[in-house]
């Protein structure tokens, strides 16, 4: 065994960040332990619940499912880089409407509804569009009906007529 360790540098939520680690090393790790963005979760750590869901070159990764070498040079947005000087109308919405009980799954949802929403641009969706939406993440505690009901009030704040 070696004990070789490698750099990756990449920009995260805006801003350059550098670390020294062991080619092995996940990258939902490097996030949560060497970068100390921990608002991105692990839940089921094999790519199926989506909690580490964060934004890889704009487009949504599970970070368990990746190596940290393999997002050198990669620019990553996640939940701490949502807000701005306000929170964003998702995690507003999601608020409002009661979508979360433990919040252990709102970081992968947050991150991922941001993407369909601004893919889509509009807000006239149906609950089964939504509900495909929400499918490719888990939680364990909402049943789900006030992420539909966020979803679609973050869509009309952001991109509706009235
Ligand atoms: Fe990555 Fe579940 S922790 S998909
Ligand atoms: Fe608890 Fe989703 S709010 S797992």
């Amino acid at each position: 065994m070696t004990d070789e360790r490698i750099t990756v540098t990449l920009r995260v939520n805006g801003e350059r960040r550098s670390a020294e680690v062991e080619p092995r090393l996940l990258l939902s790790d490097l996030i949560r332990h060497e970068l100390g963005l921990t608002g991105t979760h692990v839940g089921c750590e094999h790519g199926v619940c989506g909690c580490c869901t964060i934004l890889l070159d704009g487009v949504t990764a599970r970070s368990c499912l990746m190596l940290a070498a393999q997002a050198d040079g990669a620019e990553i947005r996640t939940v701490e880089g949502l807000a701005g000087d306000r929170l964003h109308p998702l995690q507003q919405a999601f608020h409002e409407t009661h979508a979360l009980q433990c919040g252990f799954c709102t970081p992968g949802f947050l991150l991922t509804v941001s993407v369909f929403l601004e893919e889509e641009r509009r807000a006239d969706f149906t609950d089964e569009e939504i509900r495909e939406a929400l499918s490719g993440n888990l939680c364990r505690c909402t049943g789900y009906q006030g992420m539909v009901e966020a979803v679609r009030l973050a869509a009309r704040r952001m991109y509706g007529t009235a």
